[in-house]
Protein backbone atom coordinates (compact mmCIF):
# COMPACT_ATOMS: atom_id res chain seq x y z
CA UNK A 1 0.00 0.00 0.00
CA UNK A 2 1.49 3.53 -0.92
CA UNK A 3 -0.07 6.89 0.11
CA UNK A 4 1.16 9.85 -2.28
CA UNK A 5 2.34 12.82 0.00
CA UNK A 6 -0.27 15.37 0.89
CA UNK A 7 0.51 18.21 -1.70
CA UNK A 8 -1.29 21.00 -0.21
CA UNK A 9 -0.21 20.34 3.17
CA UNK A 10 3.66 20.31 2.28
CA UNK A 11 3.02 23.39 0.20
CA UNK A 12 1.41 25.20 3.25
CA UNK A 13 4.46 23.68 5.65
CA UNK A 14 7.13 25.08 3.48
CA UNK A 15 5.74 28.95 3.11
CA UNK A 16 2.72 29.23 6.30
CA UNK A 17 5.08 29.45 8.88
CA UNK A 18 7.13 32.39 7.87
CA UNK A 19 4.47 34.58 5.81
CA UNK A 20 2.28 37.39 6.71
CA UNK A 21 -0.82 36.01 5.54
CA UNK A 22 -2.41 32.72 4.63
CA UNK A 23 -4.87 33.45 1.77
CA UNK A 24 -5.08 29.48 1.47
CA UNK A 25 -6.55 28.34 3.91
CA UNK A 26 -10.18 26.63 3.66
CA UNK A 27 -11.69 27.24 6.59
CA UNK A 28 -13.05 30.29 8.47
CA UNK A 29 -11.64 32.23 11.45
CA UNK A 30 -11.22 30.22 14.30
CA UNK A 31 -13.49 31.05 17.34
CA UNK A 32 -12.45 32.01 20.73
CA UNK A 33 -12.93 29.25 23.22
CA UNK A 34 -13.85 31.59 25.45
CA UNK A 35 -17.19 31.65 23.84
CA UNK A 36 -17.69 28.11 25.33
CA UNK A 37 -17.21 26.04 29.07
CA UNK A 38 -14.13 24.49 28.78
CA UNK A 39 -14.31 22.07 32.23
CA UNK A 40 -15.29 18.64 30.35
CA UNK A 41 -14.44 16.75 33.90
CA UNK A 42 -11.81 14.17 34.08
CA UNK A 43 -9.95 13.90 30.38
CA UNK A 44 -10.39 10.37 29.51
CA UNK A 45 -11.27 8.52 27.34
CA UNK A 46 -14.77 9.34 25.56
CA UNK A 47 -16.79 5.99 26.86
CA UNK A 48 -17.93 4.41 24.75
CA UNK A 49 -15.41 5.18 22.25
CA UNK A 50 -17.42 5.81 19.29
CA UNK A 51 -19.23 8.69 21.06
CA UNK A 52 -21.01 9.56 23.67
CA UNK A 53 -25.11 7.62 22.47
CA UNK A 54 -27.27 10.59 23.47
CA UNK A 55 -25.12 12.80 21.29
CA UNK A 56 -24.85 10.88 18.77
CA UNK A 57 -28.47 10.13 19.13
CA UNK A 58 -28.87 13.80 18.66
CA UNK A 59 -26.75 14.61 15.65
CA UNK A 60 -28.44 11.16 13.90
CA UNK A 61 -31.28 13.29 13.80
CA UNK A 62 -30.11 15.09 11.45
CA UNK A 63 -29.72 12.45 8.98
CA UNK A 64 -33.04 10.33 10.11
CA UNK A 65 -30.46 7.81 11.01
CA UNK A 66 -29.84 5.96 14.92
CA UNK A 67 -27.23 6.89 17.14
CA UNK A 68 -25.28 3.04 15.90
CA UNK A 69 -24.84 4.96 12.28
CA UNK A 70 -22.96 7.68 13.39
CA UNK A 71 -19.11 7.33 15.08
CA UNK A 72 -17.50 10.33 16.15
CA UNK A 73 -14.25 10.89 14.70
CA UNK A 74 -10.86 13.25 14.54
CA UNK A 75 -12.15 15.70 12.04
CA UNK A 76 -13.71 14.98 8.73
CA UNK A 77 -9.83 13.48 7.56
CA UNK A 78 -10.13 10.89 9.86
CA UNK A 79 -14.49 10.07 9.04
CA UNK A 80 -13.26 9.96 5.51
CA UNK A 81 -10.27 8.12 5.76
CA UNK A 82 -12.36 5.32 8.38
CA UNK A 83 -15.04 5.04 6.17
CA UNK A 84 -12.57 3.89 3.09
CA UNK A 85 -11.09 1.37 5.35
CA UNK A 86 -14.42 -0.14 5.83
CA UNK A 87 -15.75 0.58 2.22
CA UNK A 88 -12.29 -0.71 0.52
CA UNK A 89 -9.77 -2.16 2.84
CA UNK A 90 -10.31 -5.73 4.94
CA UNK A 91 -12.08 -6.04 8.30
CA UNK A 92 -11.61 -9.00 10.29
CA UNK A 93 -14.56 -10.80 11.71
CA UNK A 94 -15.84 -9.59 15.24
CA UNK A 95 -14.76 -12.13 18.04
CA UNK A 96 -11.33 -11.39 17.14
CA UNK A 97 -8.89 -14.32 17.50
CA UNK A 98 -6.98 -15.01 13.67
CA UNK A 99 -10.63 -15.33 11.87
CA UNK A 100 -10.06 -15.00 8.38
CA UNK A 101 -10.32 -11.45 7.51
CA UNK A 102 -13.22 -10.80 5.47
CA UNK A 103 -13.88 -8.26 2.32
CA UNK A 104 -16.87 -5.87 2.00
CA UNK A 105 -18.28 -7.79 -1.11
CA UNK A 106 -14.43 -8.08 -2.57
CA UNK A 107 -14.90 -4.59 -4.11
CA UNK A 108 -12.27 -2.14 -4.40
CA UNK A 109 -12.92 0.25 -6.66
CA UNK A 110 -14.21 4.24 -6.33
CA UNK A 111 -15.30 6.50 -8.45
CA UNK A 112 -14.28 9.78 -7.49
CA UNK A 113 -15.09 13.16 -8.80
CA UNK A 114 -11.91 15.80 -8.87
CA UNK A 115 -11.01 18.22 -8.45
CA UNK A 116 -11.11 17.89 -4.83
CA UNK A 117 -9.30 17.44 -1.78
CA UNK A 118 -6.41 15.39 -1.66
CA UNK A 119 -7.47 12.78 0.53
CA UNK A 120 -10.63 11.86 -0.74
CA UNK A 121 -8.57 10.17 -4.04
CA UNK A 122 -5.08 9.85 -2.54
CA UNK A 123 -6.75 7.05 0.03
CA UNK A 124 -9.20 5.17 -2.01
CA UNK A 125 -5.85 4.99 -4.77
CA UNK A 126 -3.91 3.78 -2.00
CA UNK A 127 -6.25 0.77 -1.00
CA UNK A 128 -7.63 0.07 -4.18
CA UNK A 129 -8.30 1.48 -7.84
CA UNK A 130 -9.81 4.75 -8.87
CA UNK A 131 -11.11 5.68 -11.91
CA UNK A 132 -11.73 10.15 -11.75
CA UNK A 133 -14.89 11.42 -12.94
CA UNK A 134 -13.96 15.30 -13.94
CA UNK A 135 -15.39 18.64 -13.36
CA UNK A 136 -14.86 20.53 -16.21
CA UNK A 137 -14.12 24.69 -16.09
CA UNK A 138 -15.61 27.11 -16.18
CA UNK A 139 -18.68 25.81 -14.37
CA UNK A 140 -17.58 22.37 -12.63
CA UNK A 141 -20.66 21.03 -13.72
CA UNK A 142 -20.84 17.12 -12.75
CA UNK A 143 -21.55 14.87 -15.68
CA UNK A 144 -23.95 11.99 -14.15
CA UNK A 145 -23.47 10.23 -17.47
CA UNK A 146 -20.09 10.06 -16.34
CA UNK A 147 -20.21 8.79 -13.24
CA UNK A 148 -22.75 5.86 -14.80
CA UNK A 149 -19.93 5.06 -17.08
CA UNK A 150 -17.28 5.26 -14.23
CA UNK A 151 -19.39 3.11 -12.28
CA UNK A 152 -18.42 -1.08 -12.68
CA UNK A 153 -19.63 -4.12 -10.73
CA UNK A 154 -16.74 -3.56 -7.99
CA UNK A 155 -17.37 -0.27 -7.49
CA UNK A 156 -17.75 0.06 -3.77
CA UNK A 157 -18.16 4.05 -3.52
CA UNK A 158 -18.66 6.75 -5.18
CA UNK A 159 -16.97 10.03 -3.62
CA UNK A 160 -18.06 13.66 -3.92
CA UNK A 161 -17.55 16.53 -1.74
CA UNK A 162 -20.17 19.26 -1.90
CA UNK A 163 -19.94 21.91 -1.48
CA UNK A 164 -16.66 21.31 -3.66
CA UNK A 165 -12.71 22.07 -2.68
CA UNK A 166 -11.24 24.12 -4.32
CA UNK A 167 -13.71 25.15 -6.80
CA UNK A 168 -17.10 26.28 -4.74
CA UNK A 169 -19.13 24.39 -7.06
CA UNK A 170 -22.31 23.47 -5.04
CA UNK A 171 -24.17 20.54 -7.34
CA UNK A 172 -28.19 20.97 -7.34
CA UNK A 173 -30.23 18.31 -5.44
CA UNK A 174 -30.78 16.99 -9.22
CA UNK A 175 -27.45 15.66 -9.70
CA UNK A 176 -26.93 14.75 -6.32
CA UNK A 177 -30.31 12.15 -6.28
CA UNK A 178 -29.05 11.00 -9.87
CA UNK A 179 -25.64 9.84 -8.25
CA UNK A 180 -27.05 7.94 -5.52
CA UNK A 181 -29.44 6.30 -7.76
CA UNK A 182 -26.36 5.11 -9.92
CA UNK A 183 -24.53 4.37 -7.04
CA UNK A 184 -27.64 2.57 -5.49
CA UNK A 185 -28.10 1.05 -8.33
CA UNK A 186 -25.15 -0.79 -8.31
CA UNK A 187 -24.95 -1.90 -5.01
CA UNK A 188 -22.36 1.26 -4.28
CA UNK A 189 -22.33 3.98 -1.25
CA UNK A 190 -22.30 7.82 -2.57
CA UNK A 191 -19.76 9.42 0.17
CA UNK A 192 -20.49 12.89 0.14
CA UNK A 193 -17.63 14.82 2.40
CA UNK A 194 -19.91 17.71 3.73
CA UNK A 195 -17.63 19.79 5.54
CA UNK A 196 -18.69 23.10 3.33
CA UNK A 197 -22.18 22.39 3.92
CA UNK A 198 -23.84 24.60 6.27
CA UNK A 199 -21.92 27.64 4.95
CA UNK A 200 -24.58 27.29 1.77
CA UNK A 201 -27.67 29.60 2.13
CA UNK A 202 -29.81 27.28 2.08
CA UNK A 203 -27.86 23.76 2.15
CA UNK A 204 -29.31 20.19 0.27
CA UNK A 205 -30.07 17.69 2.54
CA UNK A 206 -27.10 15.57 3.66
CA UNK A 207 -26.60 12.79 1.78
CA UNK A 208 -26.91 10.10 4.30
CA UNK A 209 -30.53 10.95 4.94
CA UNK A 210 -30.90 9.96 1.04
CA UNK A 211 -31.59 6.90 1.90
CA UNK A 212 -29.21 3.08 2.82
CA UNK A 213 -26.55 4.04 0.36
CA UNK A 214 -25.65 7.34 1.60
CA UNK A 215 -22.51 8.34 3.55
CA UNK A 216 -22.01 11.81 4.84
CA UNK A 217 -18.53 12.82 6.59
CA UNK A 218 -18.11 16.50 8.07
CA UNK A 219 -16.90 18.49 11.00
CA UNK A 220 -16.95 21.84 12.70
CA UNK A 221 -13.98 22.75 11.03
CA UNK A 222 -15.28 25.16 8.53
CA UNK A 223 -18.71 25.99 9.07
CA UNK A 224 -18.58 26.52 13.07
CA UNK A 225 -14.69 27.97 13.07
CA UNK A 226 -13.32 25.44 15.16
CA UNK A 227 -10.70 23.62 13.18
CA UNK A 228 -8.18 23.21 16.43
CA UNK A 229 -10.89 20.75 17.89
CA UNK A 230 -10.54 17.98 15.43
CA UNK A 231 -13.99 16.80 16.07
CA UNK A 232 -16.28 15.46 13.16
CA UNK A 233 -18.35 12.33 12.19
CA UNK A 234 -19.33 9.68 9.89
CA UNK A 235 -23.01 8.95 9.21
CA UNK A 236 -24.18 5.90 7.32
CA UNK A 237 -25.18 2.37 7.15
CA UNK A 238 -24.29 -0.02 10.16
CA UNK A 239 -22.40 -1.72 8.31
CA UNK A 240 -20.44 0.45 7.52
CA UNK A 241 -19.67 2.43 10.37
CA UNK A 242 -18.95 -0.78 12.34
CA UNK A 243 -16.31 -1.35 9.74
CA UNK A 244 -15.31 2.22 10.42
CA UNK A 245 -14.75 1.63 14.37
CA UNK A 246 -12.74 -1.53 13.95
CA UNK A 247 -10.44 0.62 12.24
CA UNK A 248 -10.53 3.53 14.55
CA UNK A 249 -9.92 1.37 17.63
CA UNK A 250 -5.85 1.69 15.83
CA UNK A 251 -6.17 5.34 14.63
CA UNK A 252 -7.53 7.45 17.45
CA UNK A 253 -9.59 4.96 19.75
CA UNK A 254 -11.64 7.94 20.93
CA UNK A 255 -12.89 11.48 19.70
CA UNK A 256 -11.53 13.93 21.75
CA UNK A 257 -13.16 14.89 24.97
CA UNK A 258 -12.64 18.23 24.67
CA UNK A 259 -13.88 18.07 21.50
CA UNK A 260 -16.96 16.47 22.46
CA UNK A 261 -17.39 18.76 25.12
CA UNK A 262 -17.65 21.88 23.08
CA UNK A 263 -19.27 20.08 20.20
CA UNK A 264 -22.34 19.47 22.18
CA UNK A 265 -22.59 23.89 22.78
CA UNK A 266 -21.44 24.36 19.82
CA UNK A 267 -24.30 22.23 18.04
CA UNK A 268 -26.70 23.77 20.77
CA UNK A 269 -27.64 26.56 21.84
CA UNK A 270 -25.00 28.50 19.94
CA UNK A 271 -25.54 26.81 16.74
CA UNK A 272 -27.49 29.29 15.48
CA UNK A 273 -25.99 32.54 16.16
CA UNK A 274 -22.30 30.74 14.83
CA UNK A 275 -23.53 29.76 11.61
CA UNK A 276 -25.28 33.11 10.73
CA UNK A 277 -21.99 34.72 11.72
CA UNK A 278 -19.97 33.00 9.41
CA UNK A 279 -22.39 32.63 6.55
CA UNK A 280 -22.94 36.24 6.62
CA UNK A 281 -18.83 36.69 6.63
CA UNK A 282 -18.59 34.43 3.66
CA UNK A 283 -20.62 36.22 1.96
CA UNK A 284 -19.39 39.67 2.30
CA UNK A 285 -15.91 38.28 1.76
CA UNK A 286 -16.82 36.40 -1.43
CA UNK A 287 -18.18 40.22 -2.79
CA UNK A 288 -14.87 41.42 -1.76
CA UNK A 289 -12.70 38.67 -3.37
CA UNK A 290 -15.59 39.22 -6.61
CA UNK A 291 -14.35 42.77 -6.75
CA UNK A 292 -10.69 41.90 -7.11
CA UNK A 293 -10.95 38.94 -9.48
CA UNK A 294 -13.40 41.35 -11.48
CA UNK A 295 -10.74 44.07 -11.34
CA UNK A 296 -7.63 41.93 -12.56
CA UNK A 297 -9.69 40.09 -15.58
CA UNK A 298 -9.47 37.16 -13.99
CA UNK A 299 -12.29 34.58 -13.62
CA UNK A 300 -13.89 32.45 -11.37
CA UNK A 301 -16.81 30.39 -10.40
CA UNK A 302 -18.97 32.20 -7.90
CA UNK A 303 -18.15 29.88 -4.99
CA UNK A 304 -20.50 28.18 -1.89
CA UNK A 305 -18.31 28.02 0.79
CA UNK A 306 -14.81 30.08 1.45
CA UNK A 307 -12.50 28.72 -1.23
CA UNK A 308 -12.67 30.68 -5.05
CA UNK A 309 -10.62 28.87 -7.97
CA UNK A 310 -9.32 31.62 -9.44
CA UNK A 311 -7.33 31.91 -13.10
CA UNK A 312 -4.01 33.23 -12.73
CA UNK A 313 -3.40 36.33 -14.40
CA UNK A 314 -1.45 36.67 -18.08
CA UNK A 315 2.16 37.05 -17.87
CA UNK A 316 2.81 33.54 -15.61
CA UNK A 317 3.57 30.35 -17.44
CA UNK A 318 1.49 28.90 -14.25
CA UNK A 319 0.45 28.72 -10.67
CA UNK A 320 2.97 27.69 -9.45
CA UNK A 321 5.22 30.21 -10.99
CA UNK A 322 2.22 32.87 -10.06
CA UNK A 323 2.00 31.69 -6.25
CA UNK A 324 5.82 31.37 -5.42
CA UNK A 325 6.13 35.27 -6.71
CA UNK A 326 3.03 36.19 -4.54
CA UNK A 327 4.50 34.72 -1.65
CA UNK A 328 8.34 35.71 -2.41
CA UNK A 329 7.74 39.32 -2.70
CA UNK A 330 4.17 39.63 -0.33
CA UNK A 331 4.38 37.11 2.07
CA UNK A 332 0.95 36.06 1.08
CA UNK A 333 0.40 32.45 0.64
CA UNK A 334 -2.24 31.38 -1.77
CA UNK A 335 -2.57 27.78 -3.08
CA UNK A 336 -1.13 26.78 -6.94
CA UNK A 337 -4.31 24.90 -8.48
CA UNK A 338 -1.65 21.77 -9.79
CA UNK A 339 -2.13 20.37 -6.39
CA UNK A 340 -5.57 20.16 -7.71
CA UNK A 341 -4.34 18.95 -11.36
CA UNK A 342 -5.38 22.63 -12.86
CA UNK A 343 -1.62 24.63 -12.98
CA UNK A 344 -3.67 27.68 -14.73
CA UNK A 345 -5.93 28.30 -11.26
CA UNK A 346 -5.14 29.07 -7.92
CA UNK A 347 -7.31 28.69 -4.99
CA UNK A 348 -7.95 31.46 -2.55
CA UNK A 349 -9.07 30.96 1.03
CA UNK A 350 -11.64 33.99 1.92
CA UNK A 351 -12.96 33.14 5.35
CA UNK A 352 -10.06 34.44 7.23
CA UNK A 353 -10.52 37.37 9.41
CA UNK A 354 -11.76 40.86 7.50
CA UNK A 355 -8.96 42.81 8.04
CA UNK A 356 -6.21 40.52 6.70
CA UNK A 357 -8.20 39.75 3.77
CA UNK A 358 -8.57 43.28 2.67
CA UNK A 359 -4.33 43.44 3.43
CA UNK A 360 -3.55 40.10 1.75
CA UNK A 361 -5.57 41.13 -1.28
CA UNK A 362 -4.42 44.20 -1.49
CA UNK A 363 -0.63 42.77 -1.79
CA UNK A 364 -1.65 40.27 -4.40
CA UNK A 365 -3.12 43.42 -6.31
CA UNK A 366 0.40 44.88 -6.20
CA UNK A 367 2.04 41.87 -7.18
CA UNK A 368 0.15 41.46 -10.12
CA UNK A 369 0.15 45.47 -11.05
CA UNK A 370 3.78 45.23 -10.66
CA UNK A 371 4.37 42.31 -13.12
CA UNK A 372 1.75 43.32 -15.42
C1 LIG B 1 -13.22 18.73 1.60
C2 LIG B 1 -12.45 18.63 2.87
N1 LIG B 1 -12.58 17.54 3.63
C3 LIG B 1 -11.91 17.41 4.79
C4 LIG B 1 -11.05 18.40 5.23
C5 LIG B 1 -10.37 18.21 6.54
O1 LIG B 1 -11.16 18.79 7.52
P1 LIG B 1 -11.22 18.41 9.05
O2 LIG B 1 -10.57 19.53 9.77
O3 LIG B 1 -12.66 18.30 9.36
O4 LIG B 1 -10.49 17.12 9.26
C6 LIG B 1 -10.87 19.56 4.48
C7 LIG B 1 -9.95 20.61 4.91
O5 LIG B 1 -9.55 21.46 4.16
C8 LIG B 1 -11.60 19.67 3.25
O6 LIG B 1 -11.50 20.76 2.49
Amino acid sequence: MEIAPFGLERWFDKYEHDADIMLAESGIRSLDASRFDLDPGKLGYVIPTNGDPDFRAEVATRYDRTADEVAFTCGTQEANFLAFLSLLGEVGEQGGGDAASIKRDSKSHAVVVTPTYQALHAVPEALGEVTRVPLEPPEWELDVDAVADAVRPDTAVVVLNNPNNPTGRYHPQETVQAVYDIAADAGAYLLCDEVYRLLAEDPLPPVASMGEYGISTTSLTKAYGLAGLRFGWVVGDEDVVDGALQWKDYTTISPSKIGQHVARQALGEQEDEILDENRDLASDHRERVQRFVDEHDLDWYDPVGVNGFVTVPDGFDDAREFCRGVVEEESVVLAPGDLFGHEEYFRIGFGLPTEELEDGLSRVSSFIERRA
